[in-house]
C-alpha cells in the first residue's frame, strides 16, 4: 500500500491509501476530491491536479492526449507546468508520500 497527500480546492488535507498499480484519479475520485466523469480517458478534465514541485519529475510525462485536454482548459482555469489529469497516472511504489492539490472546479 502507498500513501497520497491529496489537498482540496478550499486547502483541507487528505491522506489517501492506495495500491500500486492503480489510476491515481480513482482514488482521489473514490475519496470524493474529484469527479472524474470520463471514468479516465482523457476526455472530461474534470480530474485536474496539481503536482507539487518536489513529485513532478516522479510522475512522468503528459501523455498526447492528456497535453491537448489540458491546453482545452486554459481558458476556464490555470494550467501550471505541474497540471495534470491524475487519471493518466499509473501509481507505484515509488509514489509513496506523493502530494499534490485538486484544480480549480470546471
Ligand atoms: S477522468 Fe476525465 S480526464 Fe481524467
Amino acid at each position: 500500500m502507498i500513501n497520497i497527500q491529496v489537498t482540496d480546492a478550499d486547502g483541507v488535507k487528505k491522506e489517501i491509501t492506495t495500491t500500486p498499480g492503480s489510476q491515481l484519479m480513482n482514488s482521489i475520485r473514490d475519496a470524493g476530491m474529484v469527479e472524474g466523469t470520463c471514468g479516465g480517458m482523457a476526455s472530461c478534465g474534470t480530474c485536474h491536479v496539481y503536482i507539487d514541485e518536489d513529485w513532478n519529475a516522479r510522475t512522468g510525462e503528459r501523455t498526447e492526449d492528456e497535453g491537448y485536454m489540458l491546453e482545452s482548459l486554459e481558458e476556464l482555469v490555470e494550467i501550471k507546468p505541474t497540471s495534470r489529469l491524475c487519471c493518466q497516472i499509473i501509481l507505484s511504489e515509488e509514489h509513496n508520500g506523493l502530494s499534490l492539490t485538486v484544480g480549480p472546479q470546471i
